[in-house]
């Protein structure tokens, strides 16, 4: 099977005060910002050349990302592995006994379908999958 890393997602308090840093600091340009209702997050993506750096703000304090900031702080949450066929992919770890967070493809930023493997089976990585060009 054939990976692509996609991009780091990052969890932060303040999405306009990460991007103080990440954009006017370090002066890395901004590829894309939306709010993503399903995940009740606001996302920032910033370009590094390869993969890019996904920066995640909670829009609700009961979402999985706010609760993430509760219990561990700001900082990194996932890696994306971009894949041609994510549901083939998600049949693949569940026969090699994968513990899945999505047991099928949802929606994702920009239109995408991801799923999230459990991190109890990724050697403590939140790992995100992603097929950029959905088929179906
Ligand atoms: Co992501």
């Amino acid at each position: 099977m054939k990976a692509t890393l996609d991009h780091v997602g990052i969890v932060v308090q303040d999405l306009d005060r990460a991007l103080q840093f990440f954009r006017d600091a370090l002066g890395l340009e901004v590829s894309s910002a939306e709010a993503v209702a399903g995940q009740r997050v606001r996302v920032t993506e910033v370009a590094t050349g390869g993969a890019s750096l996904e920066f995640l703000e909670s829009t609700d304090p009961a979402s999985p990302v706010a609760r993430f900031l509760d219990r561990r702080g700001p900082g990194l949450h996932h890696i994306t592995l971009a894949v041609d066929d994510l549901a083939a992919t998600l049949e693949r770890l569940r026969a090699h006994g994968v513990k899945l967070v999505d047991e099928s493809p949802r929606v994702g930023v920009g239109g995408s379908r991801i799923a999230f493997v459990h991190p109890a089976s990724a050697h403590g990585v939140l790992v995100e999958l992603k097929q950029s060009n959905p088929t179906s």
